[in-house]
């Protein structure tokens, strides 16, 4: 039976664990777990296999128009700045759960639970022609803003994660989706 609950602090080893092998290794760190997702303004969910344990997990956190117009530069997105907007930030499924509407799962329980007339964004990796949320946005009617080149590329370079897609450079961009 697969359960759907709140992330608990001592699981944190395993929540690295599960994401390491995803988005690679530094990507997601125990400071990120404890400071970050353990703060205020976080959310997360998580999913057990009643046989196996935690097997997938949703990070969201309540972010701004202006926070995102921060990150990105893009001007589009500051008009409406007095609805609720909320990032999805972090999922991982684990290998052998994919493609069984675990992500979408877990992102239906974030919208449920932060609001159906909230707005939500997504920063999601595309690597070549791949974009890793994709599917789940679409389905979700989320709509693609803008690419943008090189998002995480000062991360990457500077040696702050291993990104599981670099060959010599930095060669992933970022879609950023909203909805
Ligand atoms: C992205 C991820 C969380 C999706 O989880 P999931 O449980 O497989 O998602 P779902 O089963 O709900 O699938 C949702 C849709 O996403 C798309 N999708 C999922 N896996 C895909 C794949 N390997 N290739 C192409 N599309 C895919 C499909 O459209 C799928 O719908 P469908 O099965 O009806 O075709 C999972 O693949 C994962 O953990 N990836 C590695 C980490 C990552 O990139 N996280 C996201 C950003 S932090």
């Amino acid at each position: 039976m697969l359960l759907i609950q709140h992330i608990d602090e001592v699981e944190i080893p395993e929540l690295i664990q599960l994401s390491k092998k995803s988005l690679g290794e530094g990507y997601l760190t125990i400071d990120y777990f404890k400071k970050v997702v353990f703060s205020e303004r976080y959310y997360s969910w998580k999913i057990v296999d009643e046989k196996n344990g935690l097997i997938a997990f949703l990070v969201a956190y309540k972010t701004s128009f202006e926070e995102v117009y921060e990150k990105t530069g893009n001007r589009n997105v500051t008009e409406k700045m007095e609805i609720p907007l909320y990032c999805l930030d972090t999922m991982v499924v684990e290998t052998s759960y994919r493609r069984k509407g675990l992500g979408k799962r877990l992102i239906n329980e974030a919208i449920q639970s932060l609001g159906e007339g909230s707005h939500y964004i997504m920063y999601t990796w595309k690597q070549g022609e791949k974009i890793n949320m994709q599917g789940i946005a679409e389905f979700f009617q989320f709509y693609p803003l803008k690419e943008y080149n090189g998002f995480w590329e000062k991360g990457c370079v500077n040696g702050e994660f291993k990104c599981p897609a670099k060959i010599e450079k930095c060669v992933c961009s970022m879609v950023l989706y909203y909805r």
